[in-house]
């Protein structure tokens, strides 16, 4: 009874393992850290105006919440608790970021780069508190730090 439990529940890891592995490589043997072409948008942003230029007032500020609030978890140029974030702007889409920010649980349920991630790190990334406009501006600050590091 408990070998078919055991049994079972490796199976279980086993295919979904699986479901993340075909799913690089359907696209093109990509990682899940590399580009990837914009796709559905699960959570409450469904739409984030960027400008062709980035707003340094902004950037700023959103740097003391990124400080504050992500960088327990979250370097920008090496994998800590999370993924790192220095270029996450130019493999993910603006809205994909204010959603893992404010809709952190929506994300990881419904998106199949977050369910992968999620195993890779082994946690679920907590839903910080932050509110839209200290998202958005932490999302500015990503642009620039990736702009500032071609
Ligand atoms: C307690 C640790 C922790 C904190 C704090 C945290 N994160 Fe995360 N984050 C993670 C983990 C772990 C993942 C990988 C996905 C998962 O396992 O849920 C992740 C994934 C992400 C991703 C997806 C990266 C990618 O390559 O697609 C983004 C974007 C992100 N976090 C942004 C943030 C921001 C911005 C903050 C601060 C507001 C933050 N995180 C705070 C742990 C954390």
């Amino acid at each position: 009874m408990t070998k078919s439990v055991i049994k079972a529940a490796f199976l279980c890891l086993a295919l979904t393992l699986a479901a993340c592995a075909s799913e690089q490589k359907e696209e093109n043997q990509e990682s899940i850290f590399e580009v990837k072409k914009p796709k559905a948008t699960y959570g409450k942003i469904q739409k984030v105006d960027v400008g062709p230029t980035i707003d340094a007032t902004m950037a700023k500020a959103g740097k003391e919440t990124f400080e504050i609030k992500c960088g327990a978890c979250h370097k920008y140029d090496e994998r800590y608790v999370g993924p790192a974030l220095g270029k996450v702007t130019e493999r993910r889409t603006p809205e994909y970021v204010m959603n893992m920010i404010l809709d952190t649980e929506t994300m990881i349920e419904n998106d199949d780069t977050v369910k992968c991630l999620v195993q890779e790190f082994m946690m679920r990334m907590p839903n910080q508190s932050v509110d839209e406009k200290d998202a958005r501006a932490v999302l500015e600050h990503l642009r620039d730090y990736a702009e500032h590091h071609k």
